[in-house]
């Protein structure tokens, strides 16, 4: 069946899409990681690789994921599909990674929840580490636990509850007008974190400790794919999200300008971001009359759930700080989950022809069923530290390879898109992208993903026994492949990708 431009749900402007897309950006990735991530990698010479990711795979593969979604006006499967019909699989393996992350992702935002409501008595007390990973999570041995922490299910619940709500309601009447009340309060809410954190005692030393530069990462493989691995998880690229934002954006919307907008609104938040946290750090060293490189736990969870609870009982006015900033964080990480639940749910709507709600249902109730199972069990912190590392450095990496190999060098499609670019948008794509996305990206990537594996089979991950990340980690690679292949191989049974011509002027300006 043939579907007309008219019958798909818009944003209702491009402030609406540009926000929403900025909400999905800026997320968890932005707070809980980058900061830890530049520290441990460099601190400002970090900035440099970070900055070459963004400009030569970052904005490129955000306008590669903007041209398909815009021009084949559909979430990943059904847009790649479109594209070049066995093209679908690589939609499914980005849609089940997605699926992948937000079941995790909707754990982290479950104890930020709680730690919200933590901050106001201090709960965690003298010893932020025991009462995180002991009296909270009641963390066991590297297991598959059938155990439930209530503590952490009811707010995880409650996650789900919400993220279904939104995407139930739809584009324009959920997911944008999140978006629209929660970036505002999100900036407002973290400018007000930074401006307390900068005017701390001690801030300073904290910036530099970030700041000061040592080259001699520069030389380390592992530096350059941290980088390329924060750009891809925060600018939500490469695994279906921007492919199912920008297919519900106008037909005459400017998609390179706000995809500009959006990287470097991004990129300044997670910025901000490192100058906040590291601020904070510099007053919570000064504090114990020791310097920021003598702290532990500068990374990942353990930052945001250990650190930063000590540093906020010793702080003056420390509730309302842990107040905000795990508020900041829940803010933070629903605008993201959404987007991510959001391509999930249209995928499955699409594939199967079933309307907005029940696929919404269908999905999210999956979904909170098998993040309660696997991540508010006692073994649930180590599950998600193995999935997420297997989830970013593998799978997202490799869905980028897999994606600018076919567009680019099997389906050939990068004139078609980027002449749609060009034709919308007034900021023009010029013949680089073609050897960014084309020659620079994939080999990289494959570099990057091959050091990767071979460090994660040498190496092992964190000291957990083989047959673990056997389980979780490599478990987690072969469940997304074969979740795409059985998802392409079922009969397309909604609108079909035959006879679909979006953009007739287009094609008729190229014959
Ligand atoms: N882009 C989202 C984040 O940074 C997924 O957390």
């Amino acid at each position: 069946m043939a579907e007309t431009t008219t019958e798909r749900e818009t944003w209702s402007s491009s402030t609406g899409f540009i926000l929403a897309a900025v909400g999905s950006a800026v997320g968890l990735g932005n707070i809980w990681r980058f900061p830890g991530v530049a520290y441990e990698s460099g601190g400002g010479a970090f900035l440099i690789p970070y900055l070459i990711a963004l400009l030569t795979a970052g904005i490129p593969i955000l306008f590669l994921d903007y041209a398909i979604g815009h021009r084949y006006r559909a979430a990943a499967p059904l847009a790649y599909r479109r594209m070049a019909k066995p093209a679908e699989a690589l939609g499914w393996f980005q849609i089940a990674l997605s699926f992948v992350i937000a079941v995790y992702y909707a754990a982290v935002i479950a104890w930020s929840l709680s730690y919200f409501v933590f901050a106001f008595d201090l709960r965690w007390g003298d010893d932020p580490a025991g009462f995180f990973v002991g009296e909270y999570l009641r963390t066991g041995d590297p297991e598959v636990s059938t155990t439930i922490v209530s503590a952490v299910a009811i707010p995880l619940v409650l996650v789900w509850v919400a993220v279904l709500a939104i995407i139930a309601l739809g584009v324009t009447k959920g997911v944008q007008r999140v978006n629209v009340i929660f970036i505002p309060l999100l900036v407002v809410a973290f400018a007000g974190l930074v401006i307390r954190a900068v005017t701390l005692p001690g801030a300073m030393d904290g910036l530099n400790a970030l700041f000061t530069p040592d080259w001699g990462a520069l030389t380390d493989p592992g530096v350059w794919i941290a980088a390329y691995s924060q750009i891809f998880f925060s600018l939500s690229i490469a695994f279906g999200i921007m492919v199912t934002y920008a297919s519900y954006q106008r037909r005459k919307a400017n998609m390179t300008s706000s995809g500009l907008v959006v990287a470097f609104a991004n990129s300044s938040f997670e910025i901000l971001a490192g100058i906040g946290v590291f601020a904070t750090l510099g007053f919570f060293a000064h504090q114990q009359a020791t310097t920021v490189d003598e702290l532990e736990g500068l990374t990942g969870p353990i930052l945001s759930f250990v650190t930063f609870p000590a540093v906020i009982s010793e702080m003056p006015g420390g509730t309302i700080f842990g107040a905000v900033f795990f508020a900041a964080l829940v803010l933070a990480g629903f605008t993201s989950i959404i987007s991510i639940l959001l391509g999930v749910a249209a995928s499955v709507q699409e594939k199967f022809g079933l309307g907005q709600k029940a696929s919404a249902i269908a999905v999210c109730v999956v979904c909170a069923i098998i993040s309660i199972a696997l991540f508010s069990t006692t073994s649930g912190l180590i599950a998600l530290d193995t999935v997420d590392q297997w989830a970013n450095n593998v799978g997202i990496v490799l869905s980028a390879i897999v994606m600018t190999v076919l567009v680019v060098w099997v389906f050939r499609k990068v004139p078609v898109l980027r002449a749609h670019l060009n034709r919308v948008s007034t900021f023009k794509v010029g013949r680089s992208w073609w050897v960014l996305i084309g020659v620079l990206a994939p080999l990289l990537l494959t570099y990057m993903l091959f050091e990767r594996v071979q460090t994660l089979v040498t190496e092992g991950y964190e000291g957990y026994p083989g047959w673990y990340l056997n389980l979780f980690g490599w478990g987690t690679i072969a469940f997304v492949v074969v979740a795409a292949a059985i998802l392409t191989a079922i009969p397309w049974r909604g609108r079909d990708s035959e006879d679909f011509h979006p953009w007739p002027e287009l094609e008729e300006e190229q014959r």
